[in-house]
C-alpha cells in the first residue's frame, strides 16, 4: 500500500478498547466517557479485518487501546494474529511483528502468554518511578503493580521499550533518574512530546516541554550519540547513551514533525479506519465489514480507497491561545 505521497503504509495500530484502568490527566479528565461496549467490534471481527490488511501489506500491528489488557478476552485475539505471524528466518511477504502498548498494570498475569503468542517486545507507559507522582499522574495507579508486571515481562523474555511523556512541572526532573533507571534495568526508552488530543482539565501549554530542551539536558549529565540506522518502523530516532549502554528515542511530533517517512496507519475499537493521528478523515470500516460479510475483497477495496486519502501530516500546535485541542478525539480512542 502506497499512499499519494509515496510512503510505504506497513504498520497497523489496532486499539481494542478506549477504556483504561487508569486516567493519565495528559491523556483524559477524570470523568471520561467511554463508548458504549455495544459499538466495538468482535475480537472476530478485529481478527479478519486485520488479515485483510496483512493480504494488503502490513508487516507490523500493534495492539493498543486506551488500555489493551482490559479488553475482555483480548489474548484470543492475540493468539489468532500470533498465528499468522511469518516464522523466524522466512522471507517474504507477511505480518513480521506483532507487539502492544501497555501501562502494564495487569503484565504480570499476561506476559508468558504474550510471548507464546509471537510477542517479542512491548512499550510500557510509565511516567514516574515515584509512587506518589506515579498516583498522581495516572490519578490513581498503583506503581507496584506495574513493577511486578515489568518483572514478569523481563522473565518471560520480552524486550522492554518504557515509554515516558515528558512534562514540563510534573516529571522533568525524573528524566536523569528514568535513563540511568532504564540503563540499569536494561530497558529502553522512549521520550514522547505531549500531543493536543482531546479536552483534558488544563491547558497543554502548560506541560509541553520539547524533547529539543530535554536532549540538552540529558547531555549536560550523560554522552549521546545518534543511532541514526536503528528504525523499529516507528516515529522515534534514537540515540546511545554510553554511560548506561542503553538505547534512548525522541518522539517529536510538535518540535521536529518526522510525517514525510510515516508508514501507520490506526483502526479504532469501533472500527474506524484514521489515515493520520492528528487529522479527522476516516472510514467506517465496521459498516464495510458488516455490510460485507463474505466479501473480503470489498473489505480492501475500502482500504485501498482510504489509502489514496492518507493525509499528508497533523497540524498539531500548542499555544496559550488556543483553547481547543487540535483534535477533539482522545488519544485513548485512536490508540495513539
Ligand atoms: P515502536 O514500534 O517501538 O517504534 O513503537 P511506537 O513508537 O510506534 O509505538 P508506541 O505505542 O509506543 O507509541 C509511542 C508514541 O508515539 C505514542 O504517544 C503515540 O501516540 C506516538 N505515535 C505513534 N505513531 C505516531 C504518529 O504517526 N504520529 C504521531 N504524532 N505520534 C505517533
Ligand atoms: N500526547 C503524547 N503521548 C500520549 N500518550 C497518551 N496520550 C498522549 C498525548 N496526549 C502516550 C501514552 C502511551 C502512548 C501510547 O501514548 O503515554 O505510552
Ligand atoms: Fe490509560 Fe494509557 Fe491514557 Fe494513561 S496514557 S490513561 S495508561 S490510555
Amino acid at each position: 500500500m502506497i499512499d499519494p505521497f509515496g510512503r510505504r503504509v506497513t504498520y497497523l495500530r489496532v486499539s481494542v478498547t478506549d477504556r483504561c484502568d487508569l486516567r493519565c490527566v495528559y491523556c483524559m479528565s477524570e470523568d471520561m466517557t467511554f463508548l458504549p461496549k455495544a459499538d466495538l467490534l468482535s475480537l472476530e471481527e478485529l481478527a479478519q479485518v486485520c488479515s485483510g490488511f496483512i493480504g494488503l501489506g502490513i508487516e507490523k500491528i500493534r495492539i493498543t487501546g486506551g488500555e489493551p489488557l482490559v479488553r475482555k478476552n483480548v489474548m484470543h485475539l492475540m493468539e489468532r494474529l500470533g498465528s499468522l505471524l511469518v516464522p523466524a528466518g522466512h522471507s517474504g511477504p507477511g505480518l513480521r511483528e506483532l507487539t502492544l502498548t501497555t501501562n502494564a498494570t495487569q503484565l504480570d498475569r499476561h506476559a508468558s502468554a504474550l510471548r507464546a503468542c509471537g510477542v517479542r517486545r512491548i512499550n510500557v507507559s510509565l511516567d514516574s518511578l515515584n509512587p506518589d507522582r506515579f498516583r498522581t499522574i495516572s490519578r490513581w495507579g498503583d506503581l507496584d503493580k506495574v513493577l511486578k508486571g515489568l518483572k514478569a515481562a523481563r522473565q518471560a523474555g520480552l524486550q522492554v521499550k518504557i515509554n515516558m511523556v515528558a512534562l514540563r512541572g510534573v516529571n522533568d526532573d525524573e528524566l536523569l533518574p528514568m535513563v540511568a533507571w532504564c540503563g540499569a534495568e536494561g530497558f529502553d526508552l522512549t521520550l514522547i512530546e505531549t500531543m493536543p488530543m482531546g479536552e483534558i482539565d488544563i491547558h497543554r501549554a502548560d506541560q509541553y516541554l520539547s524533547l529539543a530542551e530535554v536532549r540538552q539536558r540529558i547531555e549536560q549529565r550523560y554522552t549521546l550519540t545518534d543511532i541514526p540506522d536503528l528504525n523499529t518502523g516507528g516515529p522515534a530516532r534514537y540515540v546511545r547513551c554510553h554511560e548506561t549502554g542503553g538505547r534512548i528515542g525522541f518522539i517529536t511530533p510538535m518540535s521536529h514533525n518526522f510525517c514525510e517517512s510515516c508508514n501507520r496507519i490506526r483502526l479504532t475499537c469501533t472500527g474506524q479506519l484514521y489515515m493520520c493521528l492528528g487529522q479527522d478523515d476516516h472510514l467506517d470500516l465496521r459498516e464495510v465489514v458488516r455490510q460485507n460479510p463474505d466479501a473480503p475483497h470489498a473489505v480492501q477495496d475500502a482500504i485501498l480507497g482510504a489509502i489514496a486519502r492518507k493525509p499528508k501530516g497533523h497540524d498539531f500546535v500548542i499555544d496559550r491561545s488556543v483553547s481547543a485541542p487540535a483534535v477533539v478525539r482522545h488519544m485513548s480512542v485512536t490508540g495513539g
